[in-house]
């Protein structure tokens, strides 16, 4: 395991500072073998900023809780795991500063609703304050108990990919959405390197293209066979026979299994059911929230129209037309083959069988 991390962690900027904006620093680096989305450097926080990527690979340096709400906000930071990590080396640099630690608590909380990484991270720091843990520590563990989330996730969940599958999956899930290797991502990349001879068709996922920006830029790298196709294209795969299996990662995952995740999801769930296709969701134990039972409580993001109505950064709809950008969708355990966490397979999919690996 450890040799694995080693392997992945990218060699640090060593490159000068190139340019200048927001009054941040702004470096760019290469980063040779290993992805991350985050670096904690002991006193700020190095992040991958993802709205640049794939084209250039830029690391904003950020020194105070104010600008770590931003980045999770403005999604240069974004995937549920990683927006959990990052929150808390905010509330580290927050209280540092000097901030009341509720104030940056609710900061740092109010930046994104769905994500249940966000708030389960936010609540472990401040118990860890209340009980006079120290801080930095506590963050540091989280980074790393979520690498290894994602590391036993890649051996338990390969072992639902046969040799040859033609898999797809769905927005971006990879090491960029998480401490490192991913979760629906990382089980695709643990199943690659066991030989298992897979492709993949990764969904662009309108309209933030976490699909055809991140995950091919991801699954490149590692040199896993892939094409990006539109979201609409997964009907006509799923029904022609074209797709083994499904897997996506998840931003809440209820008492009874259902899972809130990218919008899109849902859509593919239904797919599978009609044509007898398996649906896996990979996330780990911190995803869940076991407080509420269905997916009809999962707080919903709503996010602007001008990323509905824009390609990247072209606009493509008139100017007066309203649009409406909901961020994510609810798909019902019922339509779940089965969750991989680091902790177990969950399946079937159902309050008991969740409740027993997870209590
Ligand atoms: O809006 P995003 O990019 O933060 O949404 C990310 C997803 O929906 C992922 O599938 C989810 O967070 C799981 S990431 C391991």
């Amino acid at each position: 395991m450890c040799l694995i991390r080693y392997f992945y962690v990218p060699n640090l900027p060593q490159t000068p500072v190139v340019k200048q904006s927001d009054n941040k620093s702004v470096r760019c680096i290469s980063m040779d073998k290993g992805v991350r989305a985050f670096v904690w450097k002991g006193d700020y926080l190095l992040l991958l900023e993802q709205r640049d990527l794939p084209h250039r690979e830029t690391w904003l340096e950020l020194r105070n809780h104010k600008e770590v709400a931003k980045a999770i906000r403005d999604m240069s930071v974004r995937g549920a795991p990683a927006i959990g990590c990052v929150a808390a080396y905010g509330f580290v640099l927050g209280v540092r500063e000097g901030y009341e630690p509720q104030e940056v608590y609710e900061e740092l909380k109010n930046t994104r609703p769905t994500a249940f990484n966000l708030f389960w991270a936010l609540d472990r720091m401040m118990e860890a304050l209340k009980s006079g843990r120290d801080l930095e520590r506590e963050a540091i563990q989280i980074e790393e108990e979520d690498f290894s989330a994602n590391l036993s996730m890649g051996n338990l969940g390969s072992q639902l990919i046969p040799h040859g599958a033609k898999v797809l999956t769905h927005c971006n899930t990879g090491a960029l959405a998480t401490a490192g290797w991913g979760t629906a991502l990382g089980v695709i990349r643990s199943a690659h390197k066991e030989g298992k001879e897979i492709s993949v068709w990764v969904d662009e996922t309108r309209p933030y293209l976490q699909g055809a920006r991140l995950t091919a830029w991801e699954l490149l790298k590692e040199g896993i066979p892939h094409s990006i196709i539109t979201d609409s294209t997964a009907g006509y795969l799923i029904g022609r026979g074209m797709v083994d299996l499904v897997i996506v990662g998840a931003d809440r995952i209820t008492a009874k299994g259902d899972v809130a995740n990218k919008i899109g999801t849902y859509t593919l769930s239904v797919l599978c059911k009609e044509h007898g296709v398996p649906f896996y969701v990979a996330a780990p134990s911190s995803t869940f929230d076991l407080s509420i039972e269905s997916g009809g409580e999962i707080p919903i993001e709503e996010r602007s129209a001008r990323e509905v109505k824009a390609f990247g950064k072209c606009e493509v709809a008139p100017e007066d037309s309203p649009a409406t950008h909901i961020a994510f969708d609810i798909t019902p355990a019922e339509n779940i083959t089965a969750i991989i966490t680091e902790k177990g397979i969950v399946r079937p999919v159902c309050k008991e069988s969740i409740l027993k690996l997870l209590s």
